[in-house]
């Protein structure tokens, strides 16, 4: 078995944490000494801070919490999937993104898939590659959903400050419209479009993937396809099929996860976007956060230290939800990745012994940037009756040198929000009820020396792990996705009606009757 299969809720460190937490919230003022636990409960590594002290925890929470990844054998579930067992056991494969990072022994189809990926986008923003009337290529698009997508965009305008002269553009909703607005506003002559699908088969993908070589093929021959389209994919025998030059697929490996895939060759629209130098920074950025993972102790680790406490919020405090607020507009897409992330790999209710689980796993990530986000849903976080505990990350410099007083403002309010989620109006006079605020909403502070490509990977890099522990903790398999399958089945049905304007009789007569009004509606 490459993974244990031990219900946390057995083990001695959750009976413990069980009696810890009722003792805790039967205590008048449990979180004393500031000084004390802002030193305490915080990290220093590379250009991060971690500061985790404002927290529901004591010494004795996070020594019962480690407790309990030693009991669930988080050390060997670690090792089992660094080395490269088949831990995700119900799609037979093994989980390396990791090794799509690991510099120090980077196995031969990486680094040949890498040097390919540098060449090919090297070609392209110098303009050595040119488009099938000689025009050097000015834009890329990108065709590809969920994991094809969510990275590489989360990246691309993440990293925008780092960025080449090529425009890069996202086609991932099937919504034709929004192909058609795109299509509107660039030329075939001067355009490389990037079809990325690890299977191939995501309809999708395919659908738009198709629109674009069609509106390509009013300006241009067949011949100029192999010069205007590239795939990402492990299915190469589909993606000839399509029309793709043999020569022009980049590879993806079998255990490579979508959602964990931008360090792979679906990161060659990140190459593009801000050059393969800063690519392979952020690639060594991860692979620090991975040899930090591996190596440090559960009290000092961040990635373990942010699954555990997550756990603890959602196990013990019954907090369905986490929210991540980043004080930075370069990270916007952040939470679009890691719902997909965090969600499709821990929305799970079967254990790994195959059973229904009697606790709850996953939680629902949301949030937005900061300072916005405290003028949209902070009231709640401050005094409703849903706290969440939060992740506040912020960057102590600019990238620009400008507006330096903006930046002063943003870091300030990055601060004085989590002091008065924790603090509340404990300690000031307040006139009536309303304006109470309880305090005590926890939240973890990730301060960052500045945003670059390798703190964002080694940033990125740590909630992939967190995601992993909590799996772990959970007893869950992380890495599939069987979830997802049943919609699509039932869409391909529903589509076959729409297509004969018939219903079928086999089909729910909930979509039935939907169906019937769509007909009448449609024309
Ligand atoms: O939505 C399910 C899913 O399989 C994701 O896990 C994946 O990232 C996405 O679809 C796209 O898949 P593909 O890269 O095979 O097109």
């Amino acid at each position: 078995m490459p993974l244990p299969t031990i219900n946390p809720t057995q083990t001695q460190a959750w009976k413990k944490l069980q009696k810890h937490f009722d003792q805790l919230e039967s205590t008048a003022h449990p979180f004393k000494n500031a000084d004390k636990r802002s030193q305490d409960f915080a990290v220093t590594w590379n250009e991060f801070y971690f500061d985790f002290s404002k927290n529901r925890i004591t010494r004795e929470t996070l020594q019962l919490l480690t407790e309990l990844a030693e009991e669930v054998k988080l050390k060997e579930a670690i090792e089992a999937q660094f080395s490269g067992k088949k831990i995700n056991r119900t799609e037979r494969r093994a989980v390396l993104h990791t090794a799509l990072r690991d510099f120090d022994s980077m196995r031969e189809e990486v680094r040949s898939t890498l040097e390919k990926m540098k060449t090919f986008s090297q070609n392209i923003i110098t303009g050595v590659h040119k488009g099938h009337t000689g025009k050097s290529i000015t834009d890329v698009v990108n065709i590809g959903i969920g994991g094809s997508h969510l990275g590489p965009e989360m990246i691309t305008e993440a990293l925008k400050f780092y960025k080449t002269h090529l425009n890069i553009h996202f086609i991932a909703n099937i919504d034709g419209d929004k192909v058609a607005e795109l299509l509107r506003e660039l030329n075939p002559e001067t355009t490389l479009f990037i079809i990325v699908s690890k299977s191939f088969t995501t309809q999708e993908t395919l659908a738009n993937a198709e629109v674009v070589k069609e509106w390509f093929l009013k300006a241009a021959v067949p011949e100029n396809i192999a010069t205007h389209f590239v795939a990402v994919s492990s299915n190469i025998e589909k993606a000839v099929a399509f029309g793709i030059a043999s020569a022009n697929i980049f590879p993806m490996e079998d255990w490579v996860g979508g959602r964990f895939s931008l360090w792979s060759a679906v990161g060659l629209s990140i190459c593009c976007a801000v050059g393969y130098t800063h690519f392979e920074s952020l690639l060594k950025g991860a692979f620090e956060a991975d040899k930090h993972f591996r190596n440090t102790a559960f009290d000092k680790n961040i990635p373990v230290l942010m699954a555990l406490l997550s756990v603890w919020y959602n196990n013990f405090y019954k907090r369905e939800t986490e929210v991540i607020v980043s004080y930075s507009q370069y990270l916007e897409k952040l939470i679009d990745y890691l719902q997909q992330a965090v969600m499709e790999s821990n929305g799970k209710s079967i254990d790994r012994n195959g059973e229904k689980v009697t606790y709850e796993t996953g939680t629902i990530v949301w949030g937005n940037v900061g300072s916005n986000a405290q003028h949209a849903f902070f009231q709640l976080l401050h005094q409703g009756t849903k706290w969440a505990p939060a992740d506040f990350i912020g960057f102590a410099n600019p990238l620009y040198d400008e507006n330096l007083h903006n930046h002063a403002i943003l870091m300030a309010n990055f601060i004085a929000q989590t002091e008065a989620l924790w603090e509340g109006t404990k300690n000031r006079f307040v006139e009536d009820n309303h304006r109470v605020f309880e305090g005590n909403r926890p939240s973890n502070t990730f301060l960052i020396k500045k945003l670059t490509p390798k703190n964002l990977g080694s940033l990125i890099a740590f909630y992939e792990h967190k995601i992993f522990v909590q799996g772990i903790v959970w007893n869950i398999f992380s890495y599939d996705q069987w979830g997802v399958e049943l919609g699509k089945s039932i869409a391909k049905t529903t589509l076959q009606a729409i297509e004969i304007e018939a219903i079928n009789p086999n089909q729910s007569p909930y979509s039935n009757h939907l169906l019937s009004e769509y007909f009448k509606m449609k024309n």
